[in-house]
């Protein structure tokens, strides 16, 4: 299958449209989905989409008009190379993944540590529709609505302490489960962090779900992060743990080649990889004959993050 070549089920144009449209999407997505698997079903055990739970939410700020990108493009074009590290593997490899229960373990520079259940993780919160842009190292992009909810909102609940200046979180580490773990093309298992400004910015979001729906797994069921004006990278998936650090934690990309990836990954046009300009992007989905979009500062969210910056040396900081 090439992402060029993507089937485009419905157009939607602002945050309002997004959800008076929403039984059309899910609908849609359905549709979508029946169609995807048709051809695949027998090859692809598991859970299509229409054995995902639809989600409870309320409109959230931030929303991007741009078209999101279909269910399609969604859930079958992934990086997640705990089930390999081809962009269809998290698609096939993932359908059998059980992420019930799922506890995560909170730890470190707070008042309250403990073990927490996916229940008490997410009970608590409103779960809101967020369109945001996601780019990725590689330089490609999409638009994803997103359900979710501030990380702020749940790292507040722990009473982090002065000591606490970064947050660390950890994917589930079960090489049974997770086929990819059995190879060493990372460090296991996945680790991301954050400044504790960048964690409780209300961009920031504890993701639970996409398109109305819980998150499938190949999207880092059952909790993953985003943080839209980073490269996707830093949006670590399956979460199983958290920990307030008082030093910067070494996250898993950084590790593994540090000249290439560092810890901070703000988007930025101006400071190209080693190895490739990150100066323009292919958006999934678009036509084969569409030229490359021009990446923006921070992701287009530089009116909202810039200042968490300032003064720092963003080719040094990358
Ligand atoms: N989290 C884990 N645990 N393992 C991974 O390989 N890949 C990252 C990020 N989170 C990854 C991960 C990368 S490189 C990207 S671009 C995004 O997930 C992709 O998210 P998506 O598949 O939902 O688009």
């Amino acid at each position: 299958m090439k992402p060029d070549n993507r089937i485009r089920s419905w157009e939607i144009t602002s945050e309002a449209n997004f959800v008076s449209r929403r039984r059309f999407i899910r609908d849609a997505g359905l549709a979508v989905g029946a169609a995807l698997t048709g051809a695949t079903a027998l090859a692809l055990p598991g859970r299509a989409s229409a054995s995902l739970r639809d989600l409870e939410t309320v409109p959230g700020p931030f929303s991007t008009d741009e078209t999101p990108n279909s269910w399609e493009d969604v859930t079958t074009y992934n990086n997640f190379y705990e089930f390999g590290t081809g962009k269809e593997d998290p698609y096939r490899n993932a359908q059998e993944f059980v992420t019930e229960p799922w506890t995560v373990k909170v730890g470190g520079e707070c008042d309250k540590p403990g073990k927490y259940d996916y229940a008490d993780i997410v009970g608590p919160h409103a779960l809101e529709d967020r369109v945001y842009r996601h780019r990725c190292v590689e330089a490609w992009s999409m638009v994803v609505p997103w359900v979710g909810f501030p990380l702020g909102d749940l790292l507040k609940r722990f009473e982090p302490n002065s000591k606490a200046k970064y947050v660390r979180f950890k994917t589930l580490f079960d090489p049974d489960r997770m086929p990819g773990q059995r190879r060493a093309v990372l460090r296991w298992p996945y680790v991301e962090g954050l400044t504790m400004a960048e964690a409780m910015h209300p961009l920031t979001l504890m993701v639970v779900g996409v398109y109305g729906k819980e998150l499938p797994n190949q999207n880092g069921a059952p909790l993953r992060l985003v943080i839209p004006w980073k490269y996707g990278f830093k949006g670590i998936k399956s979460i199983v743990e958290i920990e307030f650090t008082s030093r910067q934690p070494k996250n898993s990309w950084a590790l593994a080649t540090p000249r290439e990836y560092g810890f901070y990954a703000n988007v930025n046009p101006e400071v190209d990889h080693p190895r490739w300009s990150q100066a323009r992007e292919r958006r999934i989905g678009a036509s084969v004959f569409a030229e490359k979009q021009p990446t923006l500062m921070f992701n287009g969210y530089a009116e909202q993050v810039a200042s968490l910056y300032a003064g720092l040396d963003l080719r040094k900081n990358y």
